[in-house]
C-alpha cells in the first residue's frame, strides 16, 4: 500500500506518550500516561519524580499503543523520538528506549525537536493540503515562539519570549491564587465567572514592531495586586483570572497579527502548544484572522504534549531526508532556546 507508519515517543516533561501515525496524518493510536495528579501535589514538576514515573510507564504505554494501533513491530516503518528541549532526566528515558528498539528491530530513528513536533500537531487528522508559508504561534509552558514555516522542515523564528512562556505565567498565577496545577485549564474555567475589565493589568508590547514576548512583568503585577487587595474569595479569583487571561491573550493575538502584517505572503495562521487549547485565545484569533485560513490542533490532546505530533513531524522530516538511513538530523536552521 506504500503507507508509512511511524511510532512516536515523547517524554520531554511529565507525559509518557507513544503514538502510531500513518502518513503523518492518520492517528492509529495515541496513548498518554499523564503525571498531572502527582505534580499537582507539589504545584509543579519535580524532575526526579517525573523521571521515575517515566521509567514505570514507558514500556506499558508502548505495549498499549502498539496493540491499540493494531500493528505489530513488522508493520512499523520508523521511530520518531523527541530529542529536546525538555527535562534531561525525562528525555533520556524516551531516547534510550527508542535507541534500543531501533537497534534491536532495525528501524530508522528520526530525532524530532519538541517545538517542531508542536508545530506539526496541526497536520494531524487534516485531510486537505496545508498551504505554505504558514505562520505559527507555538505557546506552551516551556516555550513561546512565532515561527514562519516556508516548507516542510524549514523554520524561521521571528520572535520568542524573553523571560516566561505564557503557559508558565498561567501556571504561576494559578499557584498564587491557590487554584492548582496545571494553571491554564483551571484559570480559563474560573475566568468564566469573572470580568475581563475588573483589573487593568499590563501588556508588555516591548519595542515598536518587536515580535518578542515578555510575561514576567504581568506575573509580578498579579502578585502585587493580590498583596494589595488581600482577598481570596471566589469572585476575586474569577476577576483576576479573567483580567489576567485577557492580558495574555491580547498580547499573543496582537503579536501574531503584527507578524502576519509583516509577512503578507503567509497563506495560513496556526496556533500550537498547550496554550492553544485556550478557548479565549482561539476566539480572539478567530475574529482577527477571519479572512485567512486559521487553524488550531484538531483535538485538545494534540495541543498539549503528545507523541502523535512527534510521529507526524518524523514523517515529514523523513520524507524530506529519504536518502539518509538511521539518525536523520533535520537540515533546518533551528534556533529555539529553552
Ligand atoms: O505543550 P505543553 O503540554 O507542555 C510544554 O511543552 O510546555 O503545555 C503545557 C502548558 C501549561 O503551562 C498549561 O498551563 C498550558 O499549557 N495550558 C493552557 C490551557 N491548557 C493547557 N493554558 C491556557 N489555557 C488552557 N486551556
Ligand atoms: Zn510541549
Amino acid at each position: 500500500m506504500g503507507w508509512m507508519k511511524i511510532l512516536g515517543i515523547e517524554t520531554s516533561c511529565d507525559e509518557t506518550a507513544c503514538a502510531v501515525v500513518r502518513d503523518g496524518r492518520e492517528v492509529l493510536a495515541n496513548v498518554i500516561a499523564s503525571q498531572v495528579d502527582i505534580h499537582a501535589k507539589t504545584g509543579g514538576v519535580v524532575p526526579e519524580v517525573a523521571a521515575r514515573e517515566h521509567v514505570v510507564h514507558m514500556i506499558p504505554v508502548l505495549d498499549e499503543c502498539l496493540s491499540a494501533s493494531g500493528c505489530s513491530w513488522d508493520d512499523i516503518d520508523a521511530l520518531a523520538i523527541t530529542q529536546g528541549p525538555g527535562l534531561v532526566s525525562s528525555l533520556i528515558i524516551g531516547t534510550e528506549t527508542a535507541n534500543v528498539i531501533s537497534y534491536v528491530k532495525q528501524k530508522p530513528l528520526i530525532p524530532v525537536q519538541h517545538i517542531v513536533g508542536h508545530i506539526y500537531s496541526n497536520w494531524l487528522e487534516v485531510s486537505e493540503q496545508i498551504e505554505f508559508p504558514v505562520l505559527i504561534l507555538t505557546v506552551s509552558g516551556g516555550h513561546n515562539e512565532l515561527v514562519l514555516m516556508r516548507g516542510h522542515g524549514q523554520f524561521e523564528v521571528l520572535g520568542e519570549t524573553r523571560d516566561d512562556a505564557a503557559g508558565e505565567a498561567f501556571d504561576k498565577v494559578a499557584r498564587m491564587l491557590g487554584l492548582g496545577y496545571p494553571g491554564g485549564p483551571v484559570i480559563s474555567r474560573v475566568a468564566e465567572d469573572g470580568s475581563v475589565s475588573a483589573y487593568n493589568l499590563p501588556r508588555a508590547w516591548l519595542e515598536k514592531g518587536s515580535l518578542d514576548f515578555s510575561f514576567s512583568g504581568l506575573k509580578t503585577s498579579v502578585l502585587d495586586l493580590l498583596k494589595k487587595e488581600g482577598r481570596s474569595d471566589d469572585q476575586f479569583k474569577a476577576d483576576v483570572s479573567a483580567s489576567f487571561q485577557e492580558a495574555v491573550v491580547e498580547v499573543l493575538a496582537e503579536k501574531l497579527k503584527t507578524a502576519l502584517d509583516m509577512n503578507p505572503e503567509v497563506k495560513e495562521v496556526h496556533l500550537a502548544g498547550g496554550v492553544s487549547a485556550n478557548l479565549r485565545l482561539r476566539e480572539v484569533c478567530g475574529e482577527k484572522f477571519g479572512d485567512i485560513k486559521f487553524r488550531f490542533p484538531a483535538k485538545i490532546p494534540y495541543c498539549t504534549d503528545n507523541a502523535a505530533m512527534i510521529a507526524c513531524a518524523g514523517y515529514y522530516l523523513y520524507e524530506k531526508n529519504k536518502h539518509g538511513v538511521v539518525n536523520i538530523v533535520p537540515t533546518t536552521s533551528f534556533s529555539f532556546s529553552g
